[in-house]
């Protein structure tokens, strides 16, 4: 207890009241609009960005999941966690991204932690061998702890600046002659605080140019980028040509939790037999299967939600522009919204809150020092009305705050 007491005091004396990340709790379920303490509040900090967490078809797939393969797996996957339904959706995935195969995971996190060490921590009848992974400055944190869990002595990572295909040519240049079992890139699709795109195409084109593996994390495009949702290759016209692409359950596909990597069989097989957090970790839940199942299916059927997530998001960074706020361009449905300074974006976020907008400030350490900002993530759940709502709460604020220009 004396060392719990020292070790909290110790906490106390270094924690920093600048990187407090409060949680605002509500009490309705993940929609265009959500009940905070009694009060209606537009929701502009969500990944639910088809409104899938909250749809009718996806909540009904999930009801009759409980009815018919029960709650839960009481298992990992190759114990007893498998049913046909964990086998269709891993199907269905690969038939959405354009890979031969997929397996899921409890978490985009858990996918991510287990491609890198998987196959990097292997000798795989090799003596002696290493391996180098060029990765984004701004790759996601889960993609930089799958890489911290690859062995040092055998794993070299090499960070490229951000989005910058002309500096990771350099480095992928530099080691044209290296002796290197397996060279990987990776890559968000679309970077989380940002919301800009990794140039895929230009990735799979130096992928083939230098012999290197293609790793794209598609979380924040699954669902939401190119014309029918199925992200960044979609986008950039090399559907069916990325190497590996994760994914997540937890975002537009219902938003509930899994996530997933696919690729070619061999390589799913391979992830079946090593990969940690498959193996040591339960099977996703009957219900979230069968509402996934059911997402992916709506997808498939109706290309009008992505359509209206597409056009809320033109219509919110035309609107968000002219009255005067800085945002960083693109087209993307997360809208960062520029402040610069981290105890403003705190105020701002609270007083949107209090005139019925829901969004989150950011500012370092999650994004650099003197970039603070808000960031807006629009949904096809939200309607004209909400939109405008929102708009003219972010114009009162942002007037008294002084921050138009
Ligand atoms: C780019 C990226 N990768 C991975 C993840 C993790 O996803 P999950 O919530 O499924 O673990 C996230 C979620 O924040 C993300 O933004």
């Amino acid at each position: 207890m004396k060392y719990l007491n020292l070790l909290v005091d110790e906490i106390q004396r270094i924690h920093d009241a600048n990187t407090y990340k409060f949680e605002t709790a509500f009490s309705s379920p993940q929609a265009g609009t959500v009940n905070v303490k009694g009060k209606n509040v537009v929701m502009m900090a969500s990944n639910n960005y088809l409104g899938m967490s909250n749809h009718p078809v996806v909540k009904k797939a999930a009801i009759e999941a409980i009815k018919e393969y029960g709650y839960g797996m009481a298992s990992v996957r190759f114990i007893c966690g498998t049913q046909t339904i964990h086998l269709e959706l891993e199907k269905k995935i690969s038939k959405f991204v354009g890979t031969e195969a997929t397996i899921l995971f409890s978490s985009a996190f858990a996918a991510n932690n287990a491609f890198f060490p998987s196959l990097l921590n292997e000798k795989l009848g090799y003596e002696t061998y290493r391996d180098v992974i060029y990765t984004d400055a701004l790759n996601h944190a889960s993609i930089i702890d799958g890489m911290r869990l690859c062995k040092t002595e055998t794993t070299d990572k090499k960070i490229y600046r951000h989005n910058d295909v002309t500096h990771l040519e350099e480095l992928l240049h530099a080691d044209i002659n290296a002796d290197y079992r397996f060279k990987i890139i990776a890559t968000d699709g679309v970077f989380s605080m940002e919301g800009d795109l990794a140039h895929i195409d230009t990735l799979a084109a130096l992928a083939q140019k230098y012999n290197a593996v293609l790793f794209v994390d598609d979380c924040h495009a699954i669902g939401v980028v190119g014309k029918s949702g199925r992200g960044t290759p979609e986008y950039f016209k090399v559907h069916g040509k990325v190497d590996v692409l994760s994914g997540t359950l937890g975002k537009a596909i219902g938003g509930a939790l899994g996530g997933y990597v696919s690729g070619k069989k061999e390589l799913i097989e391979y992830l079946r037999q090593k990969a940690r957090p498959y193996t040591f970790s339960n099977s996703l839940p009957p219900p979230v299967v069968m509402a996934s199942i059911a997402a992916f299916d709506l997808l498939m059927k109706d290309r009008s939600i992505v359509k209206r997530l597409h056009d809320n998001t033109a219509y919110f960074r035309k609107e968000i522009k002219a009255l005067g706020f800085h945002i960083l361009e693109g087209d993307h449905p997360i809208v960062p919204v520029m402040l610069g300074d981290a105890s403003l974006a705190q105020e701002m976020s609270k007083a949107l809150l209090k005139d019925g907008v829901y969004v989150k400030g950011l500012w370092f350490p999650v994004v650099p020092k003197g970039e603070a900002r808000l960031r807006v993530q629009i949904s096809a759940a939200l309607s004209k009305k909400d939109l405008d709502r929102a708009l003219n709460a972010f114009e009162s604020v942002g007037r008294k705050m002084n921050v138009l220009s």
